[in-house]
This record gives structure tokens, sequence and C-alpha cells, in this order.
């Protein structure tokens, strides 16, 4: 199934792969603690404008948190909300063209792969496209 046709626009980040609704036995996971979210379930996080061009924002996919950006060219990347350095709010960097750069200690990271061209451990990178004006995040 295509991502764009499996998604729901709720006011909330829900599941929108099928299989994974509240319920169902993908999600209704028994036991302490929260369950993480199945790989490769997207969720609608917000809208497009909720992201400035040229900056990033933080949301929740799932109990996943991330972090989402647009580039001026109107292109969109995510990922991990947390810089593995020392926990740098990476929704907060600099972004250009091909890295995006930590706001704590300038650490840059791929938005291909996530890789570190400064030396860092690596971040997720997650897929993220646009679908009717909502913002979507594959976890
Ligand atoms: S916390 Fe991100 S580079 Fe140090």
């Amino acid at each position: 199934m295509s991502a764009a046709t499996g998604v729901r626009h709720l006011e909330a980040a829900r599941p929108t792969t099928p299989g994974t609704e509240p319920g169902s036995p993908a999600t209704d996971v028994r036991g302490p603690g929260p369950a993480a979210p199945p790989r490769g379930t997207t969720y609608a996080v917000g809208r497009v404008e909720e992201v400035p061009p040229g900056e990033g924002r933080a949301f929740v996919a799932g109990g996943v948190q991330v972090a989402v950006f647009r580039l001026r060219d109107g292109s969109l990347h995510a990922t991990q909300a947390a810089c593995p350095h020392a926990g740098g709010p990476l929704a907060d960097g600099q972004t250009d063209v091909d890295v995006l750069v930590c706001p704590l200690h300038l650490y840059a990271y791929r938005w291909t792969d996530g890789a570190s061209t400064s030396g860092a451990a690596p971040i997720r990178v997650y897929p993220v496209h646009e679908s009717g004006g909502e913002i979507v995040v594959e976890v």
C-alpha cells in the first residue's frame, strides 16, 4: 500500500498503517510499560505550515520524539529529536541542503543517512512526506 493512501488525518499523531489501529493485534500488546511502535508505522504529526521554511519543529510520532525540518526548497526531513552527543535539541539546529547542525556543539549530520560529518555518532533519520497538507513520518 502506498503511504499516501494509508494516511488518516487526525488531530493527534496516530498510527496510519493498517493493522496498527488501537486494539489490533499489532498494537494490543499487554505488559509493563508502553510498547514501541512497530517499525514502519506512519503517523500524521502535524500540518506542514507548522514548520516554517528553513526551520525545524519537534513532534511525537507513535511515542517517538522526532524533529521535522522543512528546507527552503520545500523538502521535508525527519530525524531523532535529541542529538546523540549530549542531547541537544536538533529541531533548533541550523539546516542547509546537505546537513543538519546541532545547536549545542555544532556537530553536523547528513540528511541522507544521519552520519555525522564531524565525528559524532550517527543520528536516526526517518522517512517523511506531505499528504494533504499533513506531515507524515514513518518510525
Ligand atoms: S549536543 Fe549536539 S553536538 Fe553536542
